[in-house]
C-alpha cells in the first residue's frame, strides 16, 4: 500500500535542530503567553509545538523533537494519526454536538459498549458513563461509589493523583502544592501507604481500628501503577491484597487507569497484570488520542442503582471525541498492547546498563511496557537531566520528586526506541560530568 506523504516530510531521523532550543519564536512566544495565560499551568520547559506526526513534533522555529512524553501519556496512537484523523474529520462533517445527557447518540453507546467487552469488571457486566476528562470521571465515581453504598468515606493512596477539581483534589497527595490554600476539601477522604502487602495492615490495624469503621467505607481509589507520583509499580500481592480487603468489608475497589490504561503497561489495563478486577475502572487520557473523553466503567448494578438526573454533563461522550475513540481502540487492539510490552523490554534493557553505568546518579529504572519511570539520586539532578534532554531534541517529563518517566506513543518504532535511549544516555552522561 502507498504511503500517505509525511507532512514532516524532513522528519527522519528526528531529532533534527535547526534553530537553538528555545529559539528565537519559541522564546518570543513564551513572553507572550506569560502575558495572557494562567501563570498555574505548570510548564516544565519551553517547547512550542505546532505540528505532529508519529512520535515526531515540529516546534515554531522548525526543530524536530522525538516525543517521549506523549502530551503526558496522551497521543496513545502517535499525534495526528490518519486513522484517528480520518475519523474525527468525517464524525465533524456529519455531527458535532448533541448532548447525549439528554438524547440519544449512537456512537456514545457504541463506545460504552466497547469499553464495557474490554474492562474487566467484577461480575462481568458492565454499563459505562463518558466525560470529558479523567478529572470528571473521579468526580463521578466519587459519587456512585456514595450513592451505590450509601456510605460516605473514600480511601486514596499517599502519592496519588487522581486531577485537580474539587473531589478529584482532595484525593490526590502527591504534593502538597495541589492541596494549599484550597480548603476545606472534601471531606471523608483518608490516604493510605501505597504499595507493599505490608502497607495494606494500616487499614485493619490504622483506619478501621483508629478512625473510621469499614462498614462507612464507601470506596478505594487506587492507581495500579501510581503516575504522577513517580511511575511506582507496586508489589506483586499488593492489587489483589486490595481486592480481598474490599470483598473483606464490602467496599468498592475503583482503579483509576486515566494514565496506566489502554494498552500503555503493555496489557489492555494495569489491573491486568496482577489479574485484578474493580468495581469501577476510569479511563481518559489514551482512550481518544488527544480527544477529550474521560470514562467510568463500572458494575452494570452499580449504575443502574442510581436513577435519570443522578449525574450527566453537556459535552461528555461528544460525537467527535467518541469517533476518535472508537479509531484508537481499534489501533490500539490490532498489535499496539504487543509493541508496548516488546518496546518496554528494549527500553528497560537499555534503560539497566545505563544505570549500571552511573550507580551514583540513576538509582533505578522501573516500569511496565511504555510506562517507564528513570529515578535519579536529587530532584535537582533528575530536572537536568529532562532539560538536557529537550536540548537535545528529546522529551521527556518529570514525576514524582527524582523521577523521570517515559511514555511515549504505543505505536512507537525499534529505531525510535533505541534513539531515544541514546540521547537520553548522552544526557544523563552530561549531567554526570557536571559532578555537581
Ligand atoms: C492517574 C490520573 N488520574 C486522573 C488524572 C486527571 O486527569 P485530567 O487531567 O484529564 O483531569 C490524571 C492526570 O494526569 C492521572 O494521571
Amino acid at each position: 500500500m502507498a504511503q500517505a506523504p509525511s507532512r514532516l516530510a524532513h522528519a527522519r531521523p528526528v531529532p533534527h535542530i535547526v534553530s537553538e532550543i528555545p529559539g528565537p519564536k519559541a522564546r518570543a512566544h513564551v513572553a507572550y503567553d506569560e502575558t495572557w495565560t494562567s501563570p498555574s499551568l505548570p510548564r516544565a520547559y519551553p517547547i512550542v509545538p505546532v505540528r505532529g506526526e508519529g512520535l515526531t513534533v515540529e516546534d515554531i522555529d522548525g526543530n524536530l523533537f522525538l516525543d517521549f512524553a506523549a502530551g503526558i501519556a496522551v497521543t496513545s496512537t502517535g499525534h495526528s494519526h490518519p486513522q484517528v484523523v480520518a475519523a474525527i474529520k468525517e464524525q465533524a462533517a456529519e455531527l458535532i454536538h448533541f448532548s447525549a445527557s439528554d438524547f440519544y447518540l449512537p456512537i456514545y453507546a457504541q463506545v460504552c459498549e466497547r469499553l464495557a467487552g474490554v474492562a474487566p469488571i467484577k461480575g462481568g457486566r458492565a454499563r459505562t458513563y463518558l466525560g470529558n476528562s479523567g478529572a470528571e470521571v473521579v468526580e463521578a465515581s466519587i459519587k456512585l461509589a456514595r450513592h451505590a453504598t450509601g456510605r460516605q468515606n473514600v480511601v486514596a493512596f499517599l502519592g496519588a493523583f487522581h486531577g485537580r477539581t474539587y473531589g478529584a483534589v482532595s484525593l490526590t497527595a502527591s504534593k502538597a502544592k495541589y492541596h494549599a490554600h484550597f480548603g476545606p476539601l472534601l471531606p471523608g477522604i483518608y490516604h493510605a501507604p501505597y504499595g507493599t502487602v505490608e502497607d495494606l495492615k494500616w487499614f485493619d490495624e490504622v483506619l478501621f481500628d483508629k478512625l473510621v469503621p469499614a462498614s462507612e467505607v464507601a470506596a478505594i481509589i487506587v492507581e495500579p501503577i501510581q503516575g504522577e507520583g513517580g511511575y511506582l509499580v507496586p508489589e506483586d500481592g499488593f492489587m489483589p491484597g486490595l481486592r480481598e480487603l474490599c470483598d473483606r468489608h464490602g467496599i468498592l475497589l475503583i482503579a483509576d487507569e486515566i494514565q496506566s490504561g489502554v494498552g500503555r503497561t503493555g496489557e489492555m489495563w494495569a489491573v491486568d497484570l496482577w489479574d485484578v478486577k474493580p468495581d469501577i475502572l476510569l479511563t481518559a487520557k489514551g482512550i481518544a488520542s488527544g480527544m477529550p473523553l474521560g470514562a467510568m466503567v463500572a458494575r452494570a448494578d452499580l449504575l443502574e442503582a442510581w436513577g435519570a438526573g443522578a449525574h450527566g454533563s453537556t459535552y461528555g461522550g461528544n460525537p467527535v471525541a467518541c469517533a476518535a475513540a472508537m479509531a484508537t481502540l481499534d489501533l490500539i487492539e490490532s498489535g499496539l498492547v504487543d509493541n508496548a510490552r516488546v518496546r518496554g523490554e528494549q527500553a528497560m534493557a537499555g534503560l539497566r546498563e545505563l544505570a549500571a553505568r552511573h550507580p551514583g546518579l540513576v538509582r533505578d529504572a522501573r516500569g511496565r511496557g511504555l510506562m517507564i519511570g528513570v529515578e535519579f539520586d536529587t530532584a535537582a539532578h533528575a530536572e537536568a537531566v529532562q532539560r538536557a534532554a529537550f536540548q537535545r531534541g528529546l522529551l521527556v517529563l518529570e514525576c514524582g520528586k527524582t523521577t523521570v518517566r517515559m511514555s511515549p506513543a504505543l505505536t512507537v518504532r525499534k529505531d525510535e526506541m533505541a534513539t531515544a535511549l541514546r540521547i537520553f544516555g548522552e544526557s544523563v552522561a552530561e549531567v554526570a560530568a557536571r559532578g555537581d
